[in-house]
């Protein structure tokens, strides 16, 4: 095992080398020809930071709020389906991490350990779930009150996944889970497991069965009559959807295009994050994820008005490494790179963080 591991791309390179090609694929791919996947990352490389100096910088604070919450930094883990391909421990692992580190863990419907165990393992982790909306609706209620009861803090319902994007690799592996693992938040065959005998992705074959893809703007009035959580829109790429869940008095949105897994050729998010930021006007809070792998990443996102941002892949990528130890890692070096890129830009905490701090000559 390298042990000198500097950044991000350096633990994706390590789990290149250890990841079963099913898990591998899987977590790395994108959708379609995987333009937006490239442009996610490559995107930000447009932005240049506008640093100030001469500021007395030697005192810093990391923290930020969000819904109502300290946390210790301004970003945090996003949902990632089936963490347990990466390692035994999988979503608990994960979710020590985050608690140790003092941000949120958003879990996924899709995981492979289930709400309770994941509450129980990080008692004290800002923990938020992510929702899928079943075509039975009685299996999304559930889910919603189990997370109440286990003491998430807010519903992430995903919205840019009515059908699945098309990911050629997983269609070439028929991509399953191994027969080992269970998706853990539920019980009985046709919903923990993949039907073994679909063509292609065995998890495309499950959504396109199980998950609601007349989801419309009146599930969300529905959703708000079943829960009092905090509710965010993850999946939001424009300024016009961003207006209409600000009208629809939802309390956040995730500015995303599912780590570029649903419909390739979108923008990559950090060049809509500003419209979106701007069209809402602090109704909601506004959250990023996409492409982020680096402390500059976050600065940048959060100078273009991001409240917080979230990682998917690298997550996986730590955990492939080492388990809790190695999101730690991976969130520790991210960590210094955003408390660098602070103190070199000339602020001491996020709230001097300014949008004429980066600059972006084109979008294109
Ligand atoms: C392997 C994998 C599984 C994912 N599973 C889910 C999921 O179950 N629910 C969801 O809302 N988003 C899911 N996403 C999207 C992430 O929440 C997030 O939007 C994306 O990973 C952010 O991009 P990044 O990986 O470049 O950081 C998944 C992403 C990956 C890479």
């Amino acid at each position: 095992m390298c042990e000198n591991l500097a950044s991000v791309d350096d633990f994706e390179k390590h789990a290149y080398s250890v990841l079963p090609k099913n898990a591998l694929d899987y977590y790395r791919s994108g959708a379609g020809a995987q333009t937006t996947l490239a442009d996610n990352k490559r995107a930000f490389s447009r932005y240049k930071l506008r640093p100030r100096i001469l500021r007395d910088v030697s005192r810093r604070d990391l923290s930020t709020t969000v819904l109502g919450e300290k946390v210790a930094i301004p970003f945090g883990i996003a949902p990632t389906a089936m963490q347990r391909m990466a390692n035994p421990e999988g979503e608990l692992a994960n979710v020590r991490a985050a608690q140790a580190m003092g941000t949120v863990y958003i879990l996924s419907t899709l995981a492979t350990s289930s709400i309770e165990e994941v509450a129980q393992a990080a008692p004290d982790c800002t923990k938020w779930f992510q929702l899928y909306i079943f075509k039975d609706r009685s299996v999304t209620r559930d889910l919603v009150s189990r997370a109440e009861r286990a003491g998430f803090k807010a519903l992430v319902l995903t919205v840019d996944a009515p059908v699945f994007g098309i990911r050629q690799a997983d269609v070439r592996n028929g991509f399953n889970l191994p027969a080992h693992l269970r998706l853990a938040n539920f019980t009985g065959a046709s919903l923990n497991k993949f039907d073994d005998k679909a063509d292609g992705s065995k998890l495309t074959a499950y959504v396109a069965s199980l998950f609601d893809a007349t989801l419309n703007w009146d599930d969300i009035k529905w959703l708000k009559t079943i829960t009092k959580l905090p509710i965010i829109l993850k999946g939001i790429l424009t300024a016009e959807d961003a207006i209409l869940a600000a009208d629809a008095q939802i309390d956040g949105v995730v500015v995303s295009n599912h780590g570029a897994r649903q419909l390739d050729g979108t923008f990559a998010t950090i060049d809509v994050l500003e419209e979106i930021v701007r069209a809402v006007d602090n109704r909601v809070e506004v959250y990023l994820d996409g492409g982020i792998r680096s402390g500059t990443d976050v600065f940048k996102a959060l100078a273009l008005g991001a409240k917080m941002v979230f990682l998917g892949r690298p997550a996986l990528w730590g955990l492939a490494h080492s388990g809790e130890e190695g999101v730690k890692k991976m969130l520790r070096i991210v960590r210094n790179e955003f408390d660098t890129a602070l103190a070199l830009s000339g602020c001491t905490n996020i709230g001097e963080i300014r949008r004429c701090m980066v600059y972006c000559e084109s979008k294109l």
